[in-house]
């Protein structure tokens, strides 16, 4: 049997757009209410007036900066008086072929995707614990088990593979502590994510892809996400959804190039 979402308060990292707004407005329409974080802060005020500034509340962090943290997350608990859960879900990639990876975008991945995940984790822990029935859940991607997501993600699918092994070991040191910890692994749907990568990099990925295969998964939307947010979130004291896989099932041809 489910649980009620409804007055609970959960973080969502990178809730300023794609899969974090969706994550948030999920959980609102089941009553919650949403901290978000994200770098820029006119991100944040647009999706907060989307939501409603009742049940949305903004604070523009970077997820790698560890010291920022703590402080966003305290600010939000005494905003909205409680917290019962945090969705780590600010992520980026930058594509490239190992031989060309550039340093600063390795590094960029490792510390949003993989540290900021870790940084949160630590952060949240603290106000979660002796909580009714606290959450956390880290974003994964399906680029972290499966070989036919788009080419040139090495560092991206990398980072993804550590979160899951990390977010294992949590579950296990916070099962004492009655906090469920969830992994959740999207497949691919249409979000801003491709944002700011390299034309040539984009390219020389898809080609590589477009060689490993002619068809793609296709067909997911951001709200299927969202969605499967609120379900692991939803479980009773006692249950934690430990892994969720959820991809499109609809084979689409490849664009050539
Ligand atoms: N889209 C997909 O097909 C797909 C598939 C599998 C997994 N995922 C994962 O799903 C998550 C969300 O992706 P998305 O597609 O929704 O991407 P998106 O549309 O680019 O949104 C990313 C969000 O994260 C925030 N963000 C990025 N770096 C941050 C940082 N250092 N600190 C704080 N916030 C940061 C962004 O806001 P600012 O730029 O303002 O900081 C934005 O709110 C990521 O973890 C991604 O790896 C996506």
């Amino acid at each position: 049997m489910s649980t009620e979402l409804k007055d609970k308060v959960y973080i969502v990292t990178g809730g300023s757009k794609g899969f974090g707004l969706a994550i948030a407005k999920s959980l609102v329409a089941r009553g919650a209410r949403v901290g978000l974080l994200s770098r820029n802060q006119s991100g944040l005020d647009q999706a907060v007036s989307e939501i409603g500034s009742d049940h949305a509340y903004g604070v523009a962090s970077d997820v790698a900066h560890r010291e920022d943290i703590s402080a966003a997350f305290e600010s939000i608990k005494q905003h909205f008086g409680r917290l019962d859960g945090l969705v780590n879900n600010a992520g980026m990639a930058r594509p490239n072929a190992v031989e060309n990876l550039v340093e600063a975008e390795v590094l960029m991945q490792v510390q949003t995707n993989f540290l900021g995940t870790v940084f949160c984790c630590q952060a949240a822990i603290p106000l979660l614990r002796g909580g009714e029935n606290p959450r956390i859940i880290n974003i994964s991607s399906a680029s972290a088990h499966h070989y036919d997501e788009m080419s040139h993600l090495s560092i991206y699918a990398s980072t993804k593979a550590a979160v899951e092994r990390f977010t294992r070991d949590l579950r296990v040191e916070l099962q004492d502590d009655n906090i469920g910890v969830t992994c959740l692994r999207p497949g691919a749907a249409w979000t801003s994510f491709a944002e700011g990568w390299d034309a040539g990099a984009i390219q020389a990925g898809m080609e590589a892809w477009a060689h490993a295969g002619t068809y793609m998964d296709t067909g997911m939307e951001v709200e299927q996400v969202g969605d499967a947010v609120a379900y692991s979130l939803s479980q009773p004291v006692g249950v934690a959804v430990d892994l969720l896989e959820i991809r499109p099932n609809v084979l689409t041809p490849k664009a050539q190039f």
